[in-house]
């Protein structure tokens, strides 16, 4: 019985040394599917944000093995109902966690409507040389095959392998690893939910393994480019969509409510028609930043070409996405409203 006391004994301490070694990860968790509770396994029905953290890790005990995990709740939410408020939240606690080495890595759990643009942000504004990764899941966690589990785990993994150091914010989502500027949600119900339509993923991770094969020019250019605070007040910049025979109507209602900056998420190569032009030179004549970006998924608006941007006024998204131009709109005009600077923003980072 003694052997046997002092056997376990040695065992437990054994682990316990083992597990000290471990990488430490912090889990920030927002809510999602990931998250989501649903009447029934064979339904689509459910309520997103429901489960807490601590029961999303329990359901990946292997993980213990590779990584020590703590779980925050910073809200719980469908994505749909992402906030700058939690934006900025999410921003000031990996910063804090940076800085005073409480983790070597985090993992964001997130809805995937949103999920690019929360990505994005914290690109921006948190240092990249500490691996932030965003994952979520198209199924609940009651559904049949629900996606979570092999998600979170395989983003921990993500998180804590030597090789994702120095990459900034990824997502991780059904094998496939993204960068934060690229991805984008392609598929509004399958699984295979994210893409990069410009560049492709940076990388895969698979039967506990990740592999890359690409890494961003851009993400080498912006180590941080913004400083955000609890306390930083964002510029509003909103999102008009261009569309056949569209009238002025939200770009004027827009003016008048004297917003920062407008993206337009023009046809083509960010054009738009001859009304929304006028109304272009009404917000630009009234102090507005109109950035030109478009609805087309892939491909860059470039200046000069259609429209000239010099004599509009106007800047161009060059490859993001109006809702990722909205965000490095809004940021660039925390530190300038010069819109040579701000182009340069959209060229650099
Ligand atoms: N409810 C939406 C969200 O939270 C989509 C579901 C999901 O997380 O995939 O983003």
């Amino acid at each position: 019985m003694k052997k046997l006391l002092s056997f376990l004994t040695l065992l437990a301490f054994a682990i316990q040394i083992q597990a000290k070694d471990l990488p430490r990860v912090i889990i920030l968790a927002t809510g999602g599917t990931i998250a989501g509770a649903g009447a029934s396994a064979d339904r689509a029905g459910y309520t997103a944000g429901k489960i807490p953290i601590d029961d999303l890790i329990g359901a990946i005990p292997s993980v213990k093995k590779v990584a020590n995990i703590t779980g925050e709740q910073i809200s719980s939410i469908g994505s749909q109902d992402m906030t700058i408020d939690i934006w900025q939240k999410l921003a000031v606690r990996i910063n804090q966690i940076y800085a005073n080495k409480e983790a070597d890595a985090v993992v964001v759990t997130h809805g995937t409507d949103t999920q690019e643009e929360t990505a994005y942000f914290l690109d921006l504004v948190t240092p990249s040389d500490m691996p932030v990764v965003l994952t979520g899941s198209m199924r609940p966690a009651t559904a049949i095959s629900a996606d979570g589990p092999k998600n979170l785990y395989d983003a921990i993994l993500v998180a804590i392998d030597p090789k994702t150091k120095g990459k900034g914010v990824l997502v991780s989502f059904n094998e496939g690893v993204y960068d934060a500027r690229e991805v984008m949600k392609l598929s509004t119900t399958k699984v295979e939910a994210f893409g990069s339509p410009n560049s492709g993923p940076v990388g895969q991770v698979y039967d506990g393994k990740v592999e890359y094969y690409m890494s961003s020019i851009r993400e080498e250019n912006s180590k941080m480019p913004f400083k955000i605070t609890a306390d930083t007040k964002l510029p509003r910049v909103d999102i008009v969509y261009m569309y056949a025979d569209a009238p002025s109507d939200m770009i004027d209602m827009l003016v008048a409510k004297k917003v920062d900056g407008i993206v337009i998420a023009g046809v083509g190569n960010g054009n738009f028609n001859k009304t929304y032009m006028d109304a272009v030179k009404r917000a630009v004549a009234a102090g507005v930043i109109v950035c030109r970006a478009s609805r087309t998924p892939s491909g860059r608006v470039v200046l000069e070409d259609e429209i000239n941007d010099d004599e509009l006024g106007t800047i161009v998204s060059d490859d993001l996405t109006p809702q990722k131009a909205r965000i490095m709109l809004m940021l660039g005009l925390t530190r300038t409203k010069d819109k040579k600077q701000l182009q340069n923003y959209f060229f650099t980072f």
